[in-house]
């Protein structure tokens, strides 16, 4: 499922030998472009098949992305997934020179995404590790955007969440994004904001049943703006609002 809005497109890009279509299809608004496939095991030109494991997203959901987060001048920023580094680039336009770390696993495409800011002097620190961990030494963050989706909220984002700040992400399933707000030390809350489908963050890929993630045994993914995500350093509870628990 694409997200609302969004188109799959599985026709590969040649940029050097037709930059023009590549251009074209770098603007287009509602279709994500896959840039790595299977972590790297299918090599640029090889065939567009397999599991897509790096994109830059479709323009739309990134916008609305950025819309739920609202990073101002000065915020200090952890965005996990850097993948091109194009929402990297958006946010420090956004908060400033050197707010923003970027944590991307992948050290291809770490390296790429760098000298790539780099060369634009957008001024960001990326880093390559495993965005689960968020990045300790920064900490605390006005706001944390990731860019994949995870079945969990890391403990290690609500650490570093500062009380007041903003977490924006992907959360499934079902497919939705959460906007949530830092409560206190290593806790969140928030609600569903969109429905939206990314790809997962490496280490969440594997499907876990849904209450072992605080889901409700009977989630009805048409109600899903009626939700409640609440998530501290002991897991995430999600239930509907009429059903908010006491205490
Ligand atoms: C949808 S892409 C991100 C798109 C990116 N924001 C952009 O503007 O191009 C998701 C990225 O998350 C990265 N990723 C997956 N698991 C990760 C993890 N545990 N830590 C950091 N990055 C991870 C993938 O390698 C991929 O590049």
């Amino acid at each position: 499922m694409a997200p609302p809005g969004c188109e799959r497109s599985v026709r590969p890009h040649r940029p050097r030998q037709d930059p023009k279509r590549w251009l074209k299809a770098v603007y287009l608004l509602r279709t994500p472009l896959i840039t790595q496939i299977d972590d790297g095991a299918v090599p640029p030109d090889g065939p567009a098949s397999g599991t897509f494991t790096s994109s830059i997203s479709c323009i739309t959901v990134v916008i609305e992305m950025l819309r739920h987060l609202a990073p101002a001048p000065g915020d200090k920023v952890l965005e996990i997934g850097t993948g091109t580094g194009y929402n990297t680039a958006l946010v420090t336009r956004r908060t400033g020179p050197g707010t923003v770390t970027s944590l991307e696993i992948d050290r291809t495409i770490a390296d790429q995404a760098r000298q790539r800011l780099h060369a634009m002097g957008v001024r960001a620190r990326v880093l390559t590790a495993d965005g689960e961990q968020g990045d300790p030494t920064g900490a605390p963050f006005d706001r944390i955007v990731c860019t994949a989706s995870v079945r969990h909220i890391p403990p290690a984002w609500l650490r570093q969440l500062r009380p007041g700040g903003v977490l924006v992400a992907p959360l499934d399933s079902p497919a939705i994004t959460v906007r949530m707000t830092g409560t206190g030390p290593g806790a969140a809350a928030g609600r569903p904001v969109a429905t939206v489908e990314f790809m997962r963050l490496r280490g969440q890929r594997t499907a876990r049943p849904h209450t072992d993630l605080g889901w409700p045994a009977d989630i009805d993914a048409q109600r899903w703006r009626d939700y409640e995500v609440h998530a501290d350093q002991h897991g995430q509870r999600i239930f509907l609002r009429r059903d908010r628990p006491e205490g």
